[in-house]
């Protein structure tokens, strides 16, 4: 192990709130630097593979977006100031041209740095997959070329206790040997291998 450096706060502390407090906005301005956080992210060849559907709390977007939600994040995720349906690209729109396979892959980390962003700011981000993808790409007319992938519940973080217990599932982390390859225990081969 290492010593020295300490981890960042945001690596440290971050988390995804089950509680948002319904009565903070985060404002245009900051959702702006939110979103402008995102679109600097690195991305395959630069393909920047996303688009984001942005529904303020109250606004027709958000009436919209609500009956989409699956019963376990429509008891949480609607309290949050912003919802923003993230969604990566296929293929390059009336072309064949598929587009590079990492658009999953590039799209997460453009929301995790408008998740650092937002640390930074003193907002938090709660990703979640719990929602009806059809009705959503239907209910915002989503092109078949692009794809519905996550929601990030973006807001400040309830003063709740539940709040400390995550997201509700485990918070516990495979330790840094148990994600480093190959195991530990694999690198002495036998003789002759
Ligand atoms: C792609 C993705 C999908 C997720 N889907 C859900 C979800 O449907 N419901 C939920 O409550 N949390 C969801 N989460 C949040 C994770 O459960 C959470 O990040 C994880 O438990 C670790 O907790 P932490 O973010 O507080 O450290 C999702 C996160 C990601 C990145």
């Amino acid at each position: 192990m290492t010593s020295g450096t300490p981890l960042t706060d945001f690596a440290l502390n971050r988390f995804s709130p089950l509680r948002f407090d319904g009565t903070h906005t985060v404002t245009p301005t900051d959702l702006s630097t939110l979103l402008d956080a995102a679109r600097r992210a690195p991305s395959a060849g630069n393909a920047q593979p996303w688009r984001f559907v942005v529904a303020h709390r109250g606004d027709d977007h958000h009436r919209r977006l609500v009956p989409h939600l699956a019963r376990s994040s429509a008891q949480w995720a609607p309290e949050a100031s912003v919802l923003l349906v993230a969604i990566s690209h296929r293929w390059v729109e009336d072309t064949d041209l598929e587009y590079s396979e990492f658009a999953h892959y590039d799209l997460g980390q453009a929301v995790a740095h408008l998740t650092f962003q937002a640390w930074a700011m003193g907002l938090a981000v709660h990703q979640f997959r719990a929602f009806d993808k059809a009705g959503i790409t239907a209910a915002f007319g989503v092109p078949e070329h692009l794809e519905v992938t996550t929601i990030a519940a973006i807001g400040r973080p309830a003063d709740d206790a539940a709040n400390l217990s995550g997201a509700g599932t485990s918070r516990e982390r495979r330790s840094v040997a148990e994600v480093t390859w190959p195991p530990a225990h694999q690198w002495k081969r036998p003789p002759g291998r």
